[in-house]
């Protein structure tokens, strides 16, 4: 049974903590989706960690959609939020429905994730006010990096602490079913998580929240490049595959790939008269 916007609810009301997780294609969504993982985020990290971008900028909706599509085809029972790339819900309301709509009806997904607090509430309520199920982001918000000057941590002051208090009660209120909260100091996710209704999904916002998400590279150990404070590698992934290739290049130098398990047969009398054909 797929896991709906009541099932999180639910889970927060109980005080059980759930996990989250980005995917981009359709065999890790089987991998992440088995795995139990309740919600798969189809994230515009996707410019980053499979497209190469250097920030998530320029992400269209299209490559969203494709990545969505990949996804949703392989998530049977997880929520699958697909993530608004910049541009795509800024310049007006109506196109924002459109785009977050295409999220539905062309990738597959059953929610949609937008960045923007006060700002974006009445965009959320239209979007929300279609049937669509928003998740909301406050915090570090990626696509406004050039405004803030760099990825840093945010609500570290008390004028900044209170705007974000108010950005996640005007999400609430516009009808949001669960906010993001990114690079936010542990406490004031904390005091977030306790003064809302809706469940709060953390990643470096500390364990209070509600919910946790990590980036699938990150968690895998699949980018070496760069590995942010609030991400836990679970595996080393990168090395053992760099090991695997290594091998396999070593193996066909040596000719002890492919062996006669990996080889189809041929009858013998077949090839002798092949040969006897052939010149
Ligand atoms: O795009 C993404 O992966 C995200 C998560 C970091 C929340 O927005």
């Amino acid at each position: 049974m797929r896991i709906t916007i009541n099932d999180l609810r639910e889970m927060k009301a109980k005080g059980e903590k759930f996990p989250m997780i980005t995917a981009y294609d359709y065999t890790s969504a089987r991998i992440v989706d088995e795995a139990g993982i309740p919600i798969i985020l189809v994230g515009d990290s996707l410019g980053q960690v499979m497209l190469g971008y250097d920030s998530t900028i320029p992400v269209t909706m299209d490559e969203m959609i494709h990545h969505t599509k990949a996804v949703a085809r392989g998530a049977k029972n997880a929520l699958v939020v697909g993530d608004m790339p910049f541009m795509s819900f800024q310049v007006s309301e109506s196109e924002a429905l459109r785009n977050a709509g295409r999220f539905l009806q062309e990738g597959g997904a059953q929610a949609v994730k937008l960045e923007g607090g006060v700002t974006m509430a009445s965009t959320v309520q239209r979007i929300v006010g279609a049937g669509i199920p928003v998740m909301g982001h406050i915090g570090l918000t990626p696509q406004s990096v050039n405004q803030m000057g760099g990825y840093k941590v945010q609500g570290k002051s008390l004028k900044a602490a209170a705007r974000l208090m108010e950005d996640a009660r005007a999400l609430e209120e516009a009808g949001a079913f669960s906010v993001v909260l990114e690079c936010v100091p542990a406490p004031l996710a904390g005091l977030i998580t306790q003064r809302l209704s809706i469940p709060t999904i953390g990643i470096g916002a500390g364990k209070e929240c509600d919910g946790q998400v990590q980036v699938f590279h990150d968690l895998l150990g699949l980018l070496t490049t760069f590995v942010p404070k609030h991400a836990k590698r679970y595996a080393t992934l990168a090395e053992t595959m760099s090991a695997a290739f290594s091998q396999y290049v070593a193996e066909v130098k040596a000719r002890s790939f492919p062996g006669p398990e990996h080889s189809y047969p041929l009858k013998e009398e077949v090839l002798a008269e092949l040969q006897s054909q052939v010149h």
